[in-house]
This record gives C-alpha cells, sequence and structure tokens, in this order.
C-alpha cells in the first residue's frame, strides 16, 4: 500500500519527528511504500493569496474559491499544492503528524488544508462529504500534546479533545476520507517542562512510541468514525442523530 505522512514539526529531533521516524521504519519494513511531505523542511507556504495565481479567473477581485476551481480546470494549480495533490491520490493512507499549539494544529497544516484541499478538486458541492473524491482513502491524525490526559476529558482545563479535534477530523471526512480515530499522546512536553520526574517521563514517551507503533499495525482494519453522511441529512443538512465522534475514551 502507498502511505503519505504529512509531517507538520519544525525540529527534526522533536518527539513528532520520533513518532514519524517510527511509522515510516514500521510501514516501510510491513511491505508499504512510505512518502513523507515534511511540510517544513520542503518550506511550504501555508498562506493561501492572490499571487500563488497566474492568469486569474477575476484580476479584479481575490476569491479563492473562484481560483482554485479556475487554476483546477486549467491545470494550471500552484506546483507546491499539485505535488501535495498528487501525493494525496497516490495515498491509501495519510498520517497527519503534529503537535497540539493553542487548542489546535500548528499555523502551517491549517495552512496546508487551505491550500491543497481545493475547491473544484478536493471537492464540489456534489462531491463531498461520504462522496468526496478521496473515498476509499484512510486518514489518521497523530497529535502530540503538552497537558496530560485527564485535562482533556470534557469539562476539564485543556478543553474537551473530541471537541478540539472536530475542525480537522470533519475536514478530513469533507473531502471524502475514512477517518480513524486519531492517536493522541498525551504529556509530551517540549521544552524541558514536564509534569512527572524525569525517569517517569522518559518511560512515558517510550511507550507511546510503542503505543504508535502498536496501532499502526491495525491501520487496515480499524473501524473508521462513523460520521453522519447524505443519507442521514435533510435538505436543511440536520440529522437526527447525536454528535458522531464515538472514539472519545
Ligand atoms: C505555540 C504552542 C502552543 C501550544 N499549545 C498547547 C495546547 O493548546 N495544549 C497543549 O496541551 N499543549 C500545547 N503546547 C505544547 C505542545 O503540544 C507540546 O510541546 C508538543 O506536543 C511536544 O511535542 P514536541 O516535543 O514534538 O514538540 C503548545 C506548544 C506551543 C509551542
Amino acid at each position: 500500500m502507498n502511505i503519505l505522512i504529512v509531517h507538520c514539526h519544525p525540529e527534526p529531533r522533536s518527539f513528532n519527528a520520533a513518532l514519524t521516524d517510527i511509522a515510516m521504519a514500521s510501514l516501510t519494513q510491513e511491505g508499504h511504500e512510505v512518502h513523507v511531505s515534511d511540510l517544513y523542511a520542503e518550506g511550504f507556504d501555508p498562506v493561501e493569496r492572490a499571487s500563488h495565481f497566474n492568469s486569474r479567473a477575476d484580476p479584479e477581485y481575490f476569491s479563492a474559491l473562484t481560483e482554485q476551481r479556475h487554476h483546477v480546470q486549467s491545470d494550471t494549480l500552484p506546483s507546491d499544492v499539485q505535488r501535495e495533490i498528487d501525493r494525496l491520490r497516490q495515498a491509501d493512507l495519510v498520517i497527519l503528524q503534529f503537535p497540539l499549539w493553542w487548542h489546535a494544529q500548528p499555523a502551517m497544516l491549517k495552512g496546508w488544508f487551505d491550500r491543497v484541499f481545493v475547491y473544484g478538486g478536493l471537492y464540489s458541492g456534489t462531491y463531498r462529504y461520504d462522496r468526496g473524491p478521496l473515498k476509499g482513502k484512510r486518514a489518521i491524525c497523530s497529535v502530540t500534546t503538552g497537558a496530560p490526559a485527564s485535562t482533556f476529558s470534557p469539562g476539564g482545563r485543556s478543553g474537551d479533545i473530541a471537541t478540539l479535534m472536530w475542525p480537522i477530523l470533519c475536514s478530513l471526512y469533507y473531502v471524502g476520507f475514512d477517518v480513524l480515530p486519531p492517536h493522541i499522546t498525551y504529556g509530551v512536553q517540549g521544552g524541558g517542562l514536564s509534569y512527572q520526574d524525569e525517569l517517569a517521563f522518559h518511560d512515558h514517551l517510550e511507550q507511546a512510541k510503542h503505543q504508535w507503533e502498536t496501532r499502526l499495525r491495525h491501520w487496515q482494519t480499524e473501524k473508521a468514525i462513523p460520521f453522519t453522511g447524505w443519507q442521514d441529512w435533510d435538505e436543511q443538512g440536520q440529522t437526527v442523530d447525536a454528535h458522531p465522534l464515538r472514539w472519545r475514551t
């Protein structure tokens, strides 16, 4: 199988980088072909703006959606965006590896969504959610946090992890992915701050690496998050079902 890791961390010796290395090594060993989009190392520009687009559909007024669709149709998307789309289209599994920054993904990764998930290419009014163009592919977020697990419970001081993850999981589903429950490694403090003594902290991280490697063995058979789909919605886009994020532990 073809696997793409979208790696979003500025430091090659970070814990995030270690998790990407582990994923690469174990998936390669299992016979998969693994590619990495290393957003910082490749200097990806995460800011959507007019100057990315040549031969504009509308030179007077910049609409990102209009230009994205126009440049999909004329096959003239910015080369860095086209490269990422090609990688996504080839992949059977996409892993997003990132730290939680300000209760969300880092701006670099948010901008990757803004620029790469192009209107008219990776979704349209008709082709989205369970009819999205990337249907049949799987995606999983591997996220590290500084704060410990208990603080991410509903009502906890770090915020409910299911709520924090909702925008990114829903965005992946929007373009058609089967989204696996996220793999969250809690309590990874960069910068020397730790909630435990040094030895216990080291053990915690070693255990976390092992857990990620173990989790990855089951990516082809794991059950995806049961999002609602077109069958479940009325004309106003409402569903009678409750919030579908049932992966919370
Ligand atoms: C700008 C910034 C914002 C952060 N925001 C949060 C946060 O909202 N919640 C949290 O638990 N940790 C937060 N952290 C801590 C990081 O999640 C933590 O340092 C990281 O997961 C550790 O992995 P690393 O060593 O690979 O960077 C933040 C760190 C930075 C630099």
